[in-house]
């Protein structure tokens, strides 16, 4: 598909990798909608480099726990760009719970793990499925972990969360087919993000360690898989893994 002129929406586009997503789409043609929870200055900053592409930005504010804010998100893009062709369910919250302390893995931290990761990404898909079905090319693009593959990650319920969205892009794709494509990309440790810099330092160094390549993914890589994810025409239902390549072991996306 020709992403000249579409509209994307990216989810999370005020943190790292959201942002290479944003830049990405918008140099290959997007308009996007920007979507923060609480840091607007850093969605500002996504704004303006997507408005430096020569494309539109809208700022967006967006809680994806919270099932009212998600339709008000949904209907904002409509209003602001007239239509949604490319949703990035990029956004993503975690907290590092070794496995074995199931107990300080509260029901809260479930919840709240869960909620942002795995329910507000099929709320916003369920939201916007007019717009992305309307002219029979719409894309979903969901941003999962290889932690949602292996049982590895910052928490249990992270990996939960990210397995739940892998497989919702394989239920999207069905339920969505033929008019929206719907894929998955699983990052391993991102370099240089914000998440990243949450795990601890040992969980960091064995992530790198342990990739065949000698580096862990880049937000770059993901933003580039992003774009061909939207311009393919006959992919869907899949996941591409984007982690320097590690073994299919103990991983910590
Ligand atoms: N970084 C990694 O190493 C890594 C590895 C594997 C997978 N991933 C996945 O990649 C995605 C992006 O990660 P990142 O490194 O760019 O993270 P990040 O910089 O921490 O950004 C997270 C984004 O999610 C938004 N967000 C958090 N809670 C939200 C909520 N309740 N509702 C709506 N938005 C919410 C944040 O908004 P504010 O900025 O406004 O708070 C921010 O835009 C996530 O899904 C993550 O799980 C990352």
């Amino acid at each position: 598909m020709d992403l000249e002129g579409k509209t994307a929406m990216v989810t999370g586009a005020s943190g790292d990798i959201g942002r290479a997503i944003a830049k990405a789409l918008a140099l290959a043609g997007c308009d996007v909608a920007v979507t923060y929870v609480g840091d607007l200055e850093r969605a500002e900053t996504t704004a303006a480099a997507v408005e430096a592409s020569g494309r539109k930005a809208s700022i967006i504010r967006l809680d994806q726990r919270d099932s009212d804010s998600i339709s008000e998100a949904a209907t904002a893009v409509i209003d602001a760009h007239g239509r949604c062709d490319v949703l990035v369910n990029n956004a993503g919250w975690n907290i590092g719970i070794p496995f074995p302390d199931l107990e300080q893995l509260d029901v809260p931290t479930w919840d709240r793990v869960l909620e942002t990761n795995l329910r507000g990404p099929y709320l916003l898909a369920r939201a916007l499925a007019p717009s992305l079905r309307r002219d029979g090319a719409g894309r979903i693009v969901n941003i999962a972990s290889i932690g949602g593959l292996y049982p590895g990650s910052s928490s249990i319920a992270y990996s939960c969360s990210k397995a739940g969205l892998i497989h919702l892009t394989h239920c999207l794709a069905v339920a969505m087919a033929p008019s929206v494509t719907v894929n998955c990309i699983a990052p391993g440790l991102v370099e240089g993000t914000r998440m990243a810099k949450r795990l601890t330092p040992e969980m960091a160094d064995l992530a790198r360690s342990m990739t065949v390549l000698g580096q862990v993914g880049s937000a770059s890589d993901i933003a580039d898989a992003s774009v061909m994810l939207c311009r393919a025409e006959t992919i869907t239902g899949q996941t591409i893994v984007v982690d320097g390549g590690s073994p299919p072991v103990m991983n910590f996306g």
